[in-house]
């Protein structure tokens, strides 16, 4: 059999699992093995390949990266630590090569919880970070992009990660002390120091995005859409398609909610879950838009997929150069939501599924208002 049958017969394999539904859907286990040198022999194309940006900003990942915050920060208990190093290299050898995190989770901690995980596969998959926010004694305490900041941001969190280049270096919160061309510039200046490889930002505006851009061409925004907020949809996807920037939606699966997990009578975990003060997960509101689950629940019902499948299915449908980063801290979950990256729905099942979420009118706010306000969209 040659390489393209075996990719074939692999991709078909995928796409009958992910309609078997949640338990039934992992791709064929395979043993882990600690050796970086054997893992691109392993990989076998199990995800697709997409490419953000275009030309010299182009960055080739897969169809869906790993949101990595969540597995120490702000999504409930903190979960086994060896484990979730685990779940981070089953990633890997399942074919994820795109990893998400930020110097302000924790912070600190989720960088080192990265770092330790997946500092061996340097130069093999691409671990993302961002800089922005000014942290004072353990705590943020605002928005900082001044560049000195910007360039020790990049020296300590290739440290902590365990890597001599960023990938993708994204800006995480606008900073409305620092003229947008500075930020660019100096993220400018790092690509041709060979520190950083990529720019990109996140929840900035489409005026923002343009003039960033002019400076240093951008490869990826980076800003929550899912079925539950579909606000990209008005100026930032268009812009980016304009201008040839990828994106990659966070949060995709509404942070919990449009899996179903979580409803009007779900506890969060005080110590450790934002969740549990933000208008959106106030058991009112979860009450009211359990309608747009339910509509999942129905749409996947009828095809052997889960809530959580249909809305990573409906965010890859929409655009080629659009990579979502779920965060997960299960196994069973990692491997039910990469099954997604091959699903056989075709355009106009989409749409009237969209028709349908779009009759529903979401109850409470994304963010609380001081949050809120650090965003420019
Ligand atoms: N740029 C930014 O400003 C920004 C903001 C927020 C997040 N992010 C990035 O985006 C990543 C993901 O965002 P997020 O964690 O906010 O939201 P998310 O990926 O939409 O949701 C994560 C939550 O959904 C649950 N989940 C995931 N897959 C599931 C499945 N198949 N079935 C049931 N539950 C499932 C997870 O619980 P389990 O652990 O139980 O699976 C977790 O609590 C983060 O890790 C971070 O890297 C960026």
């Amino acid at each position: 059999m040659n390489n393209s049958e075996k990719n074939s017969n692999r991709r078909s394999f995928i796409k009958s699992s992910a309609l078997l539904g949640a338990f039934a859907l992992t791709v064929p286990a395979v043993s882990f093995s600690n050796s970086a040198e054997n893992l691109n022999k392993k990989r076998i194309n199990k995800i697709p390949m997409r490419t953000l940006g275009k030309g010299k900003s182009a960055f080739k990942v897969s169809a869906l990266g790993l949101g990595c915050m969540g597995a120490n920060y702000h999504r409930g208990r903190v979960p086994n630590r060896q484990k979730m190093i685990e779940l981070m290299q089953e990633a890997v050898e399942m074919g994820v090569t795109l990893f998400d995190t930020a110097e302000v989770y924790g912070p600190y901690i989720n960088e080192e919880l990265v770092g330790e995980a997946l500092g061996k596969f340097k130069n093999k998959i691409s671990v993302t970070t961002k800089f922005g926010f000014d942290i004072q004694n353990g705590k943020s305490v605002g928005q900082n992009c001044r560049p000195e900041q910007i360039r020790k941001v990049a020296e300590e969190s290739m440290k902590r990660l365990k890597i001599d280049v960023i990938d993708l270096f994204y800006q995480h919160r606008f900073d409305p002390n620092v003229p947008i061309e500075d930020v660019a510039g100096t993220v400018k200046d790092l690509i041709q120091e060979g520190k950083v490889k990529h720019f990109g930002m996140c929840e900035v505006s489409a005026d923002i995005i343009r003039k960033a851009h002019a400076v240093q061409p951008l490869t990826a925004i980076q800003s929550e859409y899912s079925l539950m907020w579909r606000e990209p949809e008005r100026e930032i996807l268009p812009v980016c398609e304009e201008l040839g920037i990828g994106f990659v939606p966070y949060s995709p699966v509404g942070r919990g909610y449009l899996t179903g997990m979580l409803n009007d009578q779900w506890e969060f975990y005080p110590q450790n879950d934002m969740r549990q003060d933000w208008p959106r997960f106030q058991p009112e509101a979860m009450k009211e838009n359990y309608k747009l689950v339910q509509l999942l629940i129905d749409f996947g019902h009828q095809r052997g997929l889960t809530p959580a499948q249909v809305a990573l299915g409906w965010l890859l449908n929409k655009k080629e150069w659009i990579v979502p980063i779920p965060g997960t801290t299960k196994f069973a979950h990692l491997h039910e939501n990469m099954a997604t990256t091959n699903l056989d729905i075709s355009e106009q099942e989409w749409q009237d599924l969209e028709n349908e979420v779009a009759k529903i009118e979401i109850v409470g706010d994304r963010y609380p208002a001081e949050q809120q306000k650090q965003i420019r969209n």
